[in-house]
């Protein structure tokens, strides 16, 4: 619990507290709504899981996956000390974004955050996205951006050189954010992400630059 504060802490540090803000665009973006029946993809200590579940209220309901027992554990701890009455609607499932326990056309709506990044196989886990969303729902993916533009890539880099790692590092945690540099290089760009997600069978896909193009989201309707 103390390693979650820390990091709440450090992300509200390190985004000047628009973490928070992207998170909720991001939600707004999946399009989930009262009563829906949600994923989130990769949800670690479950930020954008309680957001989903405020959104769809106690007649929906909310899955946060991950395949590391230890953010689900915080996660469940987090749902265990706070008190809206929505929170109890969140099962946390261990699971891999890469073959999802869930049959076809499940969920109303998918959120993915800071996940696909991270993920070995982008176009694997987009294709279980899609194959586990109801026709006409859709995936909300937010990212660090990929950006085409030299200025606001070197904009980035400077920022986790000189602010991102070093900040970290003074909390313990500069092993976690050191590879965001290269993990950032070897992303898709918005336009690959769109792209990827069309080919894979999505009828829309529109990807979002946020905060002059440091962030990106991509929204796409299956
Ligand atoms: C940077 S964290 C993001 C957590 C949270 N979504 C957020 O926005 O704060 C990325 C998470 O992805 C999870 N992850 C990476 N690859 C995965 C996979 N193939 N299946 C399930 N979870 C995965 C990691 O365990 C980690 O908790």
């Amino acid at each position: 619990m103390l390693c979650f504060s820390l990091k709440l802490q450090l992300n509200d540090l390190l985004s000047f507290g628009q973490h928070r803000i992207w998170k909720r665009m991001a939600v707004s973006w999946s399009g989930a709504k009262t009563g829906d029946n949600v994923l989130d993809v990769c949800c670690g200590s479950g930020d954008l899981s309680f957001l989903l579940s405020e959104q769809v209220g106690s007649q929906g309901k909310v899955i946060g996956l991950d395949f590391s027992k230890n953010q689900l554990s915080m996660a469940s701890s987090r749902q265990d000390l706070v008190s809206k009455a929505c929170y109890k609607n969140i099962e946390w499932v261990e699971g891999d974004a890469l073959d999802l326990p869930f049959s076809d056309c499940f969920f109303d709506a998918i959120t993915m955050g800071y996940g696909l990044r991270n993920v070995v196989d982008k176009r694997k886990a987009l294709e279980e996205s899609f194959r586990v969303l109801k026709p006409g729902s859709r995936i909300s993916v937010l990212d660090f951006n990929k950006s085409t533009q030299p200025f606001t890539t070197a904009i980035q880099e400077w920022m986790i050189d000189n602010v991102v790692v070093p900040v970290a590092s003074g909390y313990g945690l500069a092993e976690e954010y050191q590879y965001l540099k290269s993990s950032i290089r070897e992303f898709l760009t918005g336009k690959d992400l769109e792209k990827l997600a069309l080919e894979i069978g999505f009828s829309r896909a529109k990807h979002y630059e946020l905060s002059g193009g440091l962030m990106g989201n991509l929204v796409a309707t299956r």
